[in-house]
């Protein structure tokens, strides 16, 4: 007991569960963190490719009251978990518990029963102030303090902190370096980038602190993550998209009643726009003037979408918080439904996304150029292009869902399957290296200027517009999702497809003999593939373009040798 043997095999049954592992790992041993977070990863990863990954509505209702049943505590640098957990046993059984460093060090606590956080807030301190007076919003979020000789920390055994942003680039040029194949590459690109369970938790947390500030005004809100911090797509460090859904606070019963009934008075606005601008402006204010650790509230309340835009200083998340996005929610969902079938749809597109920012393709600001949304849809689009196809049409999703699946959003149809063991398709059995290769090649010679990207339909079809790039929505047919794009990103997303379709052919798959094994590798395959120089060579650094180097005559006859093979098909 207190000193936990370095490894436990643990037989698991196909339903067992994370928290249910976490759980039972925390009564055994008394110590949820010797768990790591590889492990568990694993272990989810292990589930889903046996066809058991949960529909999105499962997980995220499964997260989101996990979330509300948590803390988030500042603590010393030294702090000891041990001393820690006990420390809040006293309020009920903690049922997992992480520590993270961001402008300090802070744990993340999930408490087994919400009432152990009425507990822990009755006996918790309003902090003593000299000069200032503090705002009497009693958060989740709180800081440990000791007093007289109560010590926090552990001695010499420190806390695991649980990384929240990516490795810098370099040291991850240098592990891919490492690899000994392009597929093995990808598969560490990966296990670097994607989020992990731990940020996914706390994306959730930060959503419940959120959803506490807007339920003073409606107090059965809720406040989902959607975008990449759900859709099995995000990268570590990406901005947390959250949804202020309303409908539970303004639920309406279907039918009147006979006889008398009470309707409540309520203010009246033009549009549902302005009313979305006026909750969000409310709750904004609210934000900025009670929640701690919230920073640099920006209202954009004019923009298409209207959102709010904040930092949350503990998570060092940025947050953008929209209203009335259902929409965008479903979409989510969907990108949710095409990570969860096939495991090689994450890798890729942590990949092509890691290369279109590292090489300007993309940027965190909105632009002439492609979004990450759009950027996603290409690579979707082409795995259901595949033969076999690798990804579903989502015509195929709304096929297969039953009638607890349907749904609709202002007017247009957005039933998707939620129980993805519907989900069959026949074996393909390409390797991930094979499939970036053809993702480039497929772009490199994609007839962008007279066809569309169909998700819908799985087939490019004729533009129905004259916009340089042209990708259907898949719940909202007549827009056009990269409308923004012009003409000459599309050309530099398309000169880089080529050059990089031509470099990995070039790379043929394994670690060069020249390259020594361990220490500083040199850079090759898709670390070689992520440098600047690479987008240099395709000229799509500058505005004007180079002219094309001698490579490209040989790029040119391997394009002409895909444009016939794709006319062929
Ligand atoms: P990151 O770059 O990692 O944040 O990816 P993201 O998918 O979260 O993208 P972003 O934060 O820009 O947008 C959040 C979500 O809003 C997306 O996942 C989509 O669901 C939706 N969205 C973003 N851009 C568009 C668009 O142009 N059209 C539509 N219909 N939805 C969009
Ligand atoms: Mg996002």
């Amino acid at each position: 007991p207190g000193v936990p043997p370095p490894f436990i095999s643990v037989s698991l049954t196909a339903t067992l569960r994370l928290p249910q592992l976490r759980h039972a790992c925390h009564c055994l041993l008394f110590a949820p963190l010797h768990v790591t977070s590889e492990v568990l990863n694993s272990i989810t990863q292990g589930a889903k490719t046996y066809g058991i990954a949960k529909s999105f509505h499962a997980l995220q209702e499964e997260r989101r009251e996990r979330a509300e049943r948590s803390v988030l505590i500042s603590c010393s640098p030294k702090v000891s978990e041990k001393k820690l957990l006990k420390f809040l046993s006293q309020h009920g059984n903690v049922s997992n518990c992480f520590f993270y460093q961001s402008y300090g060090v802070y744990a993340v606590v999930e408490f087994a029963s919400k009432n152990s956080i009425v507990g822990l807030h009755e006996s918790t301190s309003l902090p003593s102030m000299h000069h200032e007076v503090s705002v009497p919003f009693k958060s989740r979020l709180l800081t440990l303090k000791t007093n007289g000789s109560a010590d926090q920390s552990g001695g010499s055994n420190s806390v695991e902190f649980h990384p929240q942003v990516a490795m810098p680039i370099n040291e991850l040029l240098q592990q891919l370096s490492a690899e000994e194949s392009v597929d093995q590459q990808l598969s560490r690109l990966t296990s670097a980038l994607q989020l992990t369970e731990e940020n996914v938790s706390l994306r959730f947390l930060v959503c419940s602190l959120v959803k506490d500030v807007a339920a003073a005004f409606f107090p059965k809100c809720t406040v989902h993550p959607f975008g990449s911090s759900v859709n099995g797509f995000g990268k570590l460090g990406c901005d947390l998209d959250m949804f202020l859904d309303l409908d539970a606070a303004s639920g309406n019963p279907k039918r009147k009643p006979s006889g008398f009934y009470l309707e409540y008075q309520m203010k009246r606005e033009a549009s549902e726009r302005a009313v979305t601008q006026s909750v969000l402006s409310v709750v904004a204010e609210s934000v900025e003037q009670f929640s701690p650790g919230c920073v640099g509230i920006q209202k954009i309340l004019n923009a298409r979408c209207p959102l709010v835009r904040f930092s949350h200083q503990p998570s060092g998340f940025q947050c953008d918080l929209t209203a009335n996005n259902r929409v965008a929610m479903k979409s989510s969902e969907l990108l949710y439904v095409f990570s969860s079938v096939d495991e090689r749809v994450r890798g890729l597109v942590l990949a092509v996304r890691y290369w279109a920012r590292v090489h300007g393709v993309t940027s965190s600001v909105a632009g002439a150029w492609i979004s990450n949304f759009s950027l996603t849809a290409l690579i979707l689009f082409f795995l259901q292009t595949r033969g076999p196809p690798i990804l579903p049409t989502v015509d195929q999703l709304r096929d297969l869902a039953d009638q607890s699946d349907q749904c609709c959003v202002e007017g247009n149809d957005c039933t998707i399957v939620s129980d993805l063991s519907r989900i069959r398709l026949q074996t393909n059995t390409e390797s991930l290296e094979r499939l970036l290769q053809e993702f480039f090649e497929f772009y490199a010679a994609f007839p962008f200027n007279h066809m569309s990207i169909n998700l819908r339909k799985g087939k490019e079809q004729n533009k129905p517009e004259s916009t340089p790039l042209h990708i259907q929505n898949p719940f909202e047919a007549t827009l056009n999702v990269s409308k923004n794009v012009n003409a000459a990103q599309l050309d530099r997303f398309v000169a880089l497809c080529r050059e990089s379709a031509w470099f990995l052919q070039q790379e043929a798959g394994s670690k060069p003999a020249t390259v020594p094994t361990g220490g500083s590798a040199q850079a090759w395959g898709l670390a070689a593939l992520f440098l600047p120089s690479l987008a240099q060579a395709a000229g799509v650094k500058g505005r004007r373009k180079k002219k094309r180097e001698p490579a490209s005559e040989r790029v040119k006859s391997l394009l002409q040798s895909i444009s016939t093979s794709h006319s062929s098909q």
